[in-house]
């Protein structure tokens, strides 16, 4: 339990999640609240270590992978994370552990189920009050992207395609705690959308 409100947007690369982070941060401010704005992995100085290493380096065995994109949350909610909420603010991350149970989890084949207790262990069991799914399919990521950014990115559509499917499946089985929205409809219609169900749960006016 936190005095803030932790929102964690997710999603397969290419979706807009950064620009829909963007615009919310705006809403809150204008609403009067404190945001902190904030990344998995690169969150903080080690995590922007971490991120260069499992993103751009060379090979690394996906047991690894997972340990490092953990390791990144475990110190990046330390240090960062539940601070501002102990505060009061409003934190809102471009990623967080369904990030993993996803990409690690279902892309990387190592068993969702694993994956989520070595996230929850790692981030000593913070939950989002709420996670935004912005789904788009794995070809209009693709177009999206352009040119490959990274080692998760350069994968084929049939590993983006899985980690759609889970997030979709996670965000099924618990309507409460996700909201999909469509990353095809226009950024404000994808805002609004988030701005709606915020209200419902008394976070905006
Ligand atoms: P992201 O920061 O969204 O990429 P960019 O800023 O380059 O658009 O995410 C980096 C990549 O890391 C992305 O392909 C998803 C992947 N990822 C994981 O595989 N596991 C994780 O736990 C996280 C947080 C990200």
């Amino acid at each position: 339990m936190t005095d803030g409100l932790f929102i964690a947007f997710e999603g397969g690369d290419g979706a807009g999640k950064s620009t829909q982070v963007a615009l919310l941060r705006d809403a809150f401010e204008a609403a009067g609240r404190t945001v902190l704005v904030t990344r998995q992995p690169g969150g903080t100085p080690l995590g922007r270590e971490i991120r260069d290493l499992v993103l751009h380096g060379d090979h690394v065995s996906p047991r690894a992978e997972a340990l490092l994109f953990a390791a990144d949350k475990a110190h990046h909610v330390e240090q960062v994370i539940a601070p501002a909420l102990a505060a009061g603010d409003v934190v809102l991350t471009d990623r967080y552990t369904d990030s993993s149970v996803a990409y690690q989890g279902a892309g990387r084949d190592l068993g969702a189920q694993e994956i989520h207790d070595l996230n929850m262990w790692a981030v000593d069991d913070l939950v989002p009050d709420l996670t935004v799914v912005v789904d788009v399919s794995a070809q209009e990521g693709r177009r999206r992207r352009g040119e490959v950014h990274d080692r998760l990115e350069s994968e084929q559509d049939d590993f983006h395609e899985a980690i759609r499917a889970h997030y979709l499946a996670m965000a099924q089985g618990n309507p409460q705690r996700y909201l999909v929205v469509d990353g095809t409809l226009p950024p404000e219609d994808v805002h609004e959308a988030v701005v709606q169900r915020l209200r419902s749960m008394g976070a905006l006016p």
